[in-house]
């Protein structure tokens, strides 16, 4: 949700600040603040909207210069995204402030607590009761002759329920900026002569690709030459240390006008990096699945736990894990699967997948799983993330950092690590021979190659969608994998386009959503290949029948050679022949081409839609 960046080193604090926030203004970006510590003082500037308005705002009337900064991009919780409510909040003297990501679950009962004591309180926020929580804990200190801002943090965190990232500065602490996380993301970059904290390594990736891992209820003093980190008792701590193995330009937009834009065409690579060093020509290698070969052999049940796409992937990986492994598969939206007393034990393999891997959603399911002794392998694409660390096993996708709020090159990767899962599972269960894991491998590291292809003849999607920028609904229609790339079709045109946009397993369609089907109403239709599962291709083919006569306009995405569509659709789309159960990797991407140009055509943001944020860390 929110961005955090703090900074102290030599450097310019604002600079270095707001640098990292455009990095990370794809966390929210419903209003944005700095704070720096300048000349014994505090000094903020805070604006609604997008930091473009805060760039502007101190542009007009600039800040004094400072080593000692930081600053937020704001995805509102509580309060409207207004000036008031931007983030940083301060104390009533103005000596602290404070950002925040997060939601303060006993905010108003703190801040009836702090209001009979005379505080006067100016926002809606839940934030603000923190500064001044701190503030008087800070005074308590002071008056003991030891002023300390993370030991005031400290006191403060232990007093907060719900989930958090806080970062702090006061004014009299020159040098000093302090943080603390408990079920929120926040990481730590260290320099030469300068650190960084932020809520994503993108913030300081500039700068540099050290990074340590803050693990839940820490709390981080960062200087310019020392980060120190604590429980919330105080207790030091040595925190783990990792290398980024991206750089800065991956996270730049390369000449493309929108981020968007340039992940969808990242695919290949991405598809490509995320099976590096985990095949030899045919065979697996997946050491990073921690289970032992007994413990794989004894599960009984997959349940795969995501949001969102990250939820469509695993819809995905169900048809291929059930059919490789013969292991029945569930598939949950994440949100639900601790309120509805889920039957889960120690043979029950989770299956976590989430891109930001900071989820709130998700991230409560696992606890719950591991709770009931489930054992947790997590697919994400961030590197010493909440969900990682707190999994049995991680599966990284290498899709590189991933800026637009629509996951693309993350979803194409998470399908691809769970295919491996499943071959894995297959392999040391014995549901598949080796050389029949081999040809799948293969045939997954042939995928970059029909990805490009699929890239290379999407223009005409691009015209198609444009045209249909009028329409006020668009139909999605799948049979087997492809219902789920319907959902993802949908779901990308929903928080893209803003659109009524709504997929069905084609089957469905009889029991209800043909009353939908009107005149003119587009209805793109996922084909299944003819070769394999000729049956689903015929029964899909007479759905496209059927909502054609009733005056639909289909569009069809339909592998090359397939004929049998081309009388019933009014536009075709091609896609490389693959095998069945990788289809989905080929035909997610016209549709991630045609949320994106129909909202481009609509003069809507692509990389931030609106009300969306990038990485959900509320429940
Ligand atoms: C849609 C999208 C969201 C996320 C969902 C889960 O394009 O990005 O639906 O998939 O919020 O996020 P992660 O994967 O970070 O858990």
């Amino acid at each position: 949700m929110c961005g955090i960046v703090g900074y102290v080193g030599k450097q310019s604090a604002l600079d270095v600040v707001v640098a990292g926030l455009r990095r990370l203004e794809y966390r929210g970006y419903d209003s944005a603040g700095v704070a720096l510590v300048a000349d014994g003082k505090l000094v903020t500037r805070k604006r609604a909207g997008k930091l473009a308005n805060l760039e502007a705002a101190l542009a007009e009337s600039p800040l004094p210069a400072s080593t000692t900064g930081m600053g937020h991009t704001r995805w509102a919780t509580h309060g409207a995204p207004n000036d008031r409510n931007a983030h940083p909040h301060l104390d009533d003297t103005g000596s602290v402030a404070v950002i925040h990501n997060g939601i303060i679950e006993n905010f108003a009962a703190l801040r009836s607590e702090l209001e009979s004591r005379g505080h006067e309180l100016v926002s809606e926020t839940d934030t603000e009761v923190v500064a001044h929580l701190v503030a008087e804990e800070w005074s308590a200190l002071e008056e003991a002759g030891a002023p300390d801002l993370a030991e005031a943090l400290r006191r403060t965190c232990r007093r907060l329920h719900g989930a958090f990232t806080l970062v702090l500065t006061h004014a009299s602490a020159p040098g000093v900026v302090v943080a603390a996380r408990r079920n929120s993301p926040l990481v730590v970059g260290r320099g030469d002569g300068e650190n960084f904290l932020a809520s994503d390594v993108a913030a300081f990736i500039a700068h540099t690709r050290h990074a340590i891992e803050v693990a839940d209820s820490q709390v981080v003093e960062l200087r310019a030459d020392r980060i120190t980190v604590t429980d919330f008792d105080g207790e030091e701590v040595t925190p783990k240390e990792f290398e980024v193995t991206w750089d800065a330009a991956a996270a730049e937009k390369g000449g493309y006008p929108y981020f968007m834009l340039k992940e969808i065409a990242e695919q290949p690579k991405a598809v490509a990096d995320t099976l590096i060093g985990r095949h030899d020509g045919g065979s697996l290698q997946l050491d990073e699945v921690r289970l032992s070969d007994e413990d794989l052999r004894s599960v009984d049940k997959v349940i795969v736990i995501a949001c969102g796409t990250s939820y469509h992937a695993g819809l995905i990986a169900k048809y291929a894990i059930e059919h490789w492994t013969r292991v029945p598969v569930e598939v949950e939206v994440a949100s639900e699967f601790r309120y509805r007393d889920p039957i889960v034990d120690r043979d029950t393999l989770v299956v976590a997948i989430s891109q930001s891997g900071e989820s709130m959603d998700t991230l409560m399911a696992v606890r719950h799983a591991r709770k009931q002794k489930a054992r947790v392998v997590a697919i994400t694409n961030s590197n010493g993330s909440t969900i990682a660390r707190e999994s049995d096993a991680v599966l990284y996708t290498h899709a590189g950092p991933e800026v637009g709020v629509a996951a693309t090159k993350t979803f194409i990767t998470q399908v691809v690590a769970c295919y491996l899962l499943g071959l894995f599972l297959a392999r040391v269960r014995g549901t598949m021979y080796a050389d029949e894991v081999s040809a799948v491998v293969r045939e997954l590291s042939d995928m970059p190659e029909h990805i490009d292809t699929v890239l290379d003849t999407v223009e005409p999607v691009r015209e198609l969608a444009r045209s249909l920028a009028g329409c006020k609904a668009v139909l999605f229609l799948g049979r087997h994998v492809g219902y789920p790339v319907a959902l993802e079709g949908a779901l990308k045109l929903k928080e893209l386009a803003y659109m009524h946009a709504e997929a069905f397993a084609a089957g469905e369609l009889k029991h209800g959503p043909i009353a939908l089907i009107e005149q003119g109403l587009p209805v793109i239709v996922v084909v299944p290949s003819p070769r394999g599962r000729s049956v689903l291709h015929d029964k899909i083919v007479s759905n496209i029948q059927e909502v054609r006569a009733r005056g639909a306009r289909t569009i069809v995405i339909a592998e090359e050679g397939d004929t049998a569509v081309e009388p019933y659709a009014d536009s075709i789309i091609r896609v490389p022949q693959t095998a069945t159960l990788l289809a989905p990797l080929v035909a997610t991407v016209p549709l991630q081409v045609f949320a994106c140009e129909l909202a481009l055509a609509k003069g809507l943001d692509v990389d931030q839609p609106r009300n969306l944020a990038k990485s959900v860390t509320v429940e």
